[in-house]
């Protein structure tokens, strides 16, 4: 038993949708918890006026019934209230009426940092658009969505996350962090930054050695870095870990398997050790820059300007959500591969049976 996530959907195209399977049925699910947690996506200082134009809400097609999760694939769908100016551009099928909106005009002079290129050139396309529709980061408004799921499932396990950015553009107070931002804008440049997000009451026994495939710490570490511009993924004092003696590296074990320490960032040999689960994420500054940076004409293959499309300065508070959402999706995900069960009281049955064979030694 896992659970599985699949989505679809363009940044400007008539929606997004992801459908999650291996829900347990019996979740009571909030819709006003996913609408705040989308909302809180699209918050932050440095963000573009797009943020404004989208009120994200969910709708959900299927897998819910007067909101208790039925045990079958759950159907959410996010729509793009901006497709209204993209009709044409964006349209599924060819459209006889006369261009107009935006989208219509091919772009050709790729970003870097972006998909633009490795896009075009992978999949064959002439228009860049064809590949950085899907690459934008406006899809992970269905992961955070998804992720407000695995929040729910998780709080029946007395497991909370939260996200919150510790650094951006390399100030780590939030006077500094809008300082760095407002002085990015002024200069029409972009920035990055790095965010944490914290685990409570996990279990011990998440994640498994067995293959590296089921380490918890490589499943995080892989999520997180699915997330666009995320480019370093840390668990626990990570690599500063590489820098000091094993004496000043290790968690020590007192009475009661207590830590008095939590360098490790709550895993070890790939498995949940009962401590606060840590991971940090750093991410890049964003390519789209007001001034844009050199390029290349594709179809002139003369010297040029990258793109210039309405963009954020820097999106370190979104991605504090988006990471907040990824790893709730992963922590659910190790929590349904080891309690199991198709309703949820089977799993809440099972889980206070482990906690009850290991509460000998281990006292939360
Ligand atoms: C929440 C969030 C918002 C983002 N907003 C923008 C943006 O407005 N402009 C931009 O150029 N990139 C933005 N990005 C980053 C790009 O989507 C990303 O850099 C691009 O898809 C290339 O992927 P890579 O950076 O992982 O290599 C954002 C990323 C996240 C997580």
């Amino acid at each position: 038993m896992t659970l599985g996530l699949v989505t679809a959907g363009e940044s400007h195209g008539p929606a997004l949708l992801a459908i999650l399977t291996g829900l347990p049925a019996g979740l009571r699910l909030d819709r006003e918890a996913i609408d705040s947690d989308l909302r809180r996506r699209q918050q932050g200082y440095g963000r573009s006026p797009r943020q404004q134009l989208e009120t994200d809400q969910v709708e959900v097609l299927a897998g819910l019934r007067h909101g208790s999760t039925l045990g079958t694939p759950l159907a959410l769908v996010v729509s793009n209230r901006d497709h209204e100016n993209w009709m044409w551009g964006m349209s599924p099928w060819p459209l006889e009426t006369e261009p107009e909106g935006k989208g219509t005009k091919p772009v050709t002079l790729p970003r870097p940092g972006h998909a633009d290129l490795a896009g075009v050139l992978k999949y064959g396309h002439d228009d860049v658009r064809n590949a950085l529709e899907r690459a934008s980061a406006r899809h992970t408004a269905v992961h955070v969505a998804a992720g407000a799921v695995a929040k729910a499932l998780l709080g029946e396990l007395g497991i909370g996350v939260a996200g919150h950015p510790v650094e951006i553009g390399g100030a780590t107070d939030d006077e500094g962090m809008r300082e760095a931002t407002d002085a990015a804008r002024a200069d029409r440049d972009t920035l990055g930054g790095v965010v944490e997000v914290v685990a409570t009451g996990v279990p011990p026994g998440l994640g498994s050695y067995a293959e590296k495939s089921d380490r918890l710490d490589a499943r995080l570490a892989a999520a997180l870095m699915g997330i666009q511009a995320v480019k370093g993924v840390e668990i626990g004092d990570g690599l500063a870990l590489a820098r000091v003696r094993g004496s000043e590296a290790h968690d020590e074990i007192d009475p009661g398997l207590v830590r008095r320490t939590n360098r490790a960032g709550g895993i070890e040999a790939g498995v949940s050790n009962g401590e606060p689960i840590v991971v940090r994420a750093g991410m890049k500054p964003l390519p789209t820059l007001m001034r844009p940076l050199d390029s290349v004409d594709l179809v002139t293959g003369e010297a040029a300007q990258a793109l210039v499309e309405r963009s954020d300065v820097q999106a370190v508070e979104a991605l504090a959500v988006v990471a907040e959402c990824t790893v709730a999706w992963e922590l659910a995900r190790a929590a349904r591969e080891k309690f199991g069960g198709d309703a949820l009281v089977d799993m809440l049955a099972a889980h206070r049976s482990y906690l009850e064979r290991i509460s000998h030694t281990w006292h939360r």
